[in-house]
Parts: structure tokens; sequence; C-alpha cells
């Protein structure tokens, strides 16, 4: 692989020979393979006709898939105008911290952007201090939202 710092990273959208690095990066990074879910996943991102506003991006790096972000525009739901939500971004371990996060990030606004979007949000486990770090060196804030749940069991 490419050092990710060579500059040598290219952005583009997910193909579906791209699943199974995916697959196994996020197997990597949360302990967990989940092949039925990420099929599905691709199904609804990877394969979104022009005009429908959903993004399944990959970093490329030494041409293996080094990262990926995933994200959609939501149309007025929870009350709210049409809005960029983003739902994962993983980063290769081995090649965090050389601005690749940053470029999925800066590749999905763009798109968003593009599709007249002007807010970006997403939701993330309050102790999960790296991807808040993150999110917030991207100029993310707290939002004027607050997330609820309660047991149904
Ligand atoms: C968070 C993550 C996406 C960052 O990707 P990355 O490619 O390493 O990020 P970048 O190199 O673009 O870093 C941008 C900024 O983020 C912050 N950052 C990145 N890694 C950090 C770390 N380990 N500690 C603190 N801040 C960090 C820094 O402010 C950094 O800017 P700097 O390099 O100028 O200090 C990556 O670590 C990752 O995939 N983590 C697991 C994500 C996860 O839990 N996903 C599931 C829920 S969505």
């Amino acid at each position: 692989m490419l050092p990710a710092s060579s500059g040598a990273v290219a952005i583009r959208a997910a193909r579906r020979a791209d699943l199974d690095p995916v697959i196994a990066l996020d197997a990597r990074v949360t302990g967990l393979e989940k092949r039925a879910y990420w099929e599905r996943i691709f199904r609804r991102y990877g394969q979104a006709a022009r005009g429908e506003q959903r993004w399944f991006l990959v970093a490329v790096a030494g041409g293996e898939v080094v990262g990926f972000v995933i994200g959609e525009v939501r149309d007025w739901e929870f009350g709210s105008p049409p809005c960029g939500w983003l739902f994962v971004i993983d980063i290769d371990p081995r090649v965090r911290q050389a601005g690749i996060g940053t470029r999925l990030l800066s590749a999905l606004c763009d798109a968003m952007r593009g599709a007249g979007v002007r807010t970006l949000r997403t939701l993330l486990a309050h102790d999960n201090t790296l991807i808040l770090s993150f999110f917030r060196s991207q100029g993310m804030m707290a939002a004027k939202m607050i997330p609820l749940e309660m047991d149904i069991a």
C-alpha cells in the first residue's frame, strides 16, 4: 500500500468490487462482520440512481480501499428542511491521521452542496472521543436537536 501521506489517494464512488474490503475494514474496526447488512447498504447507497442524493464514497490508496463514507439528503424528517446526514465514516487504522478522513468528508460535503444542501448532520456515541475530535476539527458543532430513546422490549 502507498503511504496515504504521499497524496496518491483517490476518492470515488463505491463499486460492487469494493464491498469485500469495506466489509473487512468495518469488521476490523467494529469487531463484527455484517455481510448481509453491507449488501443492503450497497444496494441503497452504492447503486443509487443519479439525483437520488445518496452517496457511498471510498478512498483508494495503492489499489486498496482504505476508507469510506456514506451519507444522504433526508427531506423534512424530524421536522427539518432537507439536510445532509452522514451515517458512517471509517478509515483503515494503518493510514489514519494522514488527511484521508478529511478528504472523504470534504468530497461528501461537495456532493451535498451540489445537491443544494446547506447543513450536514450526524449522530455519534457520546463516549467516542476520536470521532468527536475528528468532527469538531472539521467544523461540526452541537446541533439544536436531542436524540431520544426508550426501552420497548
Ligand atoms: C475519525 C477518523 C474518521 C479520522 O480519520 P483520519 O483520516 O485519521 O482523519 P484526518 O487525518 O483527516 O484528521 C483530521 C483531524 O481529525 C482529528 N483527529 C484525527 N485523528 C485523531 C486522533 N487520533 N486524536 C485526536 N484527534 C484526531 C485531528 O484534529 C485531525 O487534524 P490534525 O491532523 O491537523 O490534527 C478515523 O480515525 C476513523 O475511522 N475512526 C473510527 C471511526 C468510527 O468510529 N466510525 C464509526 C462511527 S461513524
